[in-house]
């Protein structure tokens, strides 16, 4: 557990919150998304971030890495009523800072881009994705033709 000013971020999420996480997302472009998944994906990532101010669940977001070479975040995402005060850019902080590998990559919502590059992210040359099918419209806007 990190204490920052207000801002307090955990690995793990007690279980009478994960509704909770699900109803940030829902209120988000990530959403549609079925709370067994959710929670499933947050719980089979290597890290994970969830942040609260006084209690509350405010924030999250998660990483995949080899904790060597290569590691992937992924659902950086603020509670709507929280936005534009800084606490995205703690959370992937607190992510880059648990992470060892040594590089670090995502893919942004269309139109976040420019959040992550505040953060130092850089827009990749040969990045490429195969999205299955079934994930269907949630991609949209990810894919060139
Ligand atoms: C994107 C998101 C995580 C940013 O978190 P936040 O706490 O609102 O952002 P911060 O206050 O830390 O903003 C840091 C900087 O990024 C910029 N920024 C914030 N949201 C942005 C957005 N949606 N698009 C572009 N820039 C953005 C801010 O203007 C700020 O810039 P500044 O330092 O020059 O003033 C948050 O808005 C969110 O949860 N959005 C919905 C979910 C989402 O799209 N997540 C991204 C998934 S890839």
């Amino acid at each position: 557990m990190i204490l920052s000013g207000n801002l307090e971020f955990r690995a793990e999420l007690k279980a009478d919150l994960w509704d909770q996480l699900a109803e940030i997302f829902r209120n988000s472009p990530m959403s549609g998304r079925a709370d067994a998944d959710l929670k499933a994906a947050f719980e089979n990532s290597t890290i994970k971030c969830f942040a609260f101010s006084k209690g509350k669940l405010i924030g999250c977001g998660r990483a995949l890495s080899d904790e060597v070479y290569q590691a992937v975040l992924y659902d950086i995402v603020v509670h709507q009523d929280f936005r534009n005060s800084g606490i995205g850019t703690a959370i992937v902080k607190h992510l880059l800072d648990s992470i060892k590998a040594k590089n670090i990559i995502l893919y942004a919502v269309p139109g976040v881009e420019a959040f992550y590059g505040t953060l130092g992210f850089k827009k990749l040359k040969t990045a490429m994705g195969y999205f299955r099918s079934e994930l269907g419209d949630a991609h949209k806007g990810y894919l060139e033709p």
